[in-house]
């Protein structure tokens, strides 16, 4: 039985956003980035776009937030745009089963990071996108796609999220200098990693996120039958890799309790695909122990569980 009633779905939304409000464990908020160090971990936010393009949306759904890995998603339908299927040259698809900052399977594998979602992955996606622009114009192309599948202009990159992510990501300099020795960057790694923490530091809402995730939900267009943004082949790669390794270590647990998929960032964004039936974007800035929204993923394995909207 899979829930349709837009009456229904307001009140699982409701009740869902009344129990996490006043949930007391609410995971740790991201100190890596400093900039996200600061954000406040009592917010809770959900929205749903439905097909008819109707929105069901509680808590804070209209603060932003940093998108973090939520956007490579978006950056890998542009290089798949841009490059097509040779983008799997030097980007795998499969799990990695190691945190998203991993640097170990790289040294074994020749340097190809197992898939697009872990940092490495999205580094050389964001490298493939730099192929043929300077990284102005690779970021100017990945926002005009998200505020064109959001349908909305008023999205924009936080500058002093990507500053401080520029001052502390070692870890990330580290990985993109590893891949520029076996070739799988070719751009500059600074190049590279200033394209790529901007491309992170893009800022919306959960209600933009979730009209932004149409296209995953609706076979490549942003309303069943509607304006396509990608072929509905690249729409269903893409969905296969965020079931399979949208949360890093934890994508078989997101896929064992809410069982659709999704893609997490440590500013505690959730963007997640019923397909056919709703984009989904949930936040709370909280993390559990391996990176992802300790309350949005709860809140989805209650959304899950309250419409029968898992794929299985
Ligand atoms: O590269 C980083 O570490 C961050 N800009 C993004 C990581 C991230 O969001 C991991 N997600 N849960």
């Amino acid at each position: 039985m899979s829930v349709t009633d837009p009456e229904r779905l307001r009140e699982i939304v409701e009740e869902i956003c009344d129990a996490m409000t006043a949930e007391t464990e609410r995971g740790r908020v991201a100190d890596y980035i400093p900039q996200l160090a600061d954000v406040d971990p009592d917010q809770f936010a959900l929205a749903l776009v439905l097909p008819d393009g109707a929105v069901i949306a509680g808590g804070d759904a209209d603060t932003r937030f940093s998108i973090q890995s939520v956007s490579k998603v978006f950056a890998l339908a542009v290089a798949l745009g841009r490059v097509g299927d040779a983008l799997w040259n030097r980007v795998g698809r499969e799990p990695s089963g190691d945190p998203f900052n991993s640097i170990v399977q790289l040294e074994h594998e020749r340097g190809i990071p197992r898939n697009p979602f872990i940092n490495a992955g999205a580094i050389a996606v964001t490298d493939a996108i730099l192929a043929r622009s300077e990284p102005r114009e690779a970021l100017g192309q990945i926002l005009q796609f998200v505020r064109f599948l959001a349908g909305d202009d008023d999205i924009a990159i936080d500058p002093a999220v990507a500053k401080s992510e520029t001052a502390s990501g070692w870890r990330n300099a580290a990985l993109a200098n590893f891949m520029r020795d076996f070739g799988t960057i070719q751009r500059h790694p600074d190049k590279v990693l200033g394209t790529y923490f901007h491309q992170c530091a893009i800022a919306m809402t959960a209600r933009q996120l979730a009209h932004a995730g149409r296209f995953l939900a609706f076979d490549g267009s942003l309303s069943p039958g509607g304006s396509r943004a990608i072929a509905p082949r690249m729409a269903r790669q893409i969905n296969a890799l965020m079931l399979t390794c949208g949360h890093y270590d934890g994508s078989g647990e997101f896929a064992f309790r809410v069982g659709l998929p999704g893609k997490s960032g440590v500013g505690g964004g959730i963007l997640a695909v019923a397909p056919g039936r709703a984009a989904i974007a949930c936040w709370s800035p909280g993390l559990n122990a391996v990176g992802n929204s300790h309350l949005a993923s709860i809140a989805l394995e209650m959304l899950a569980d309250r419409t029968g909207w898992s794929v299985f």
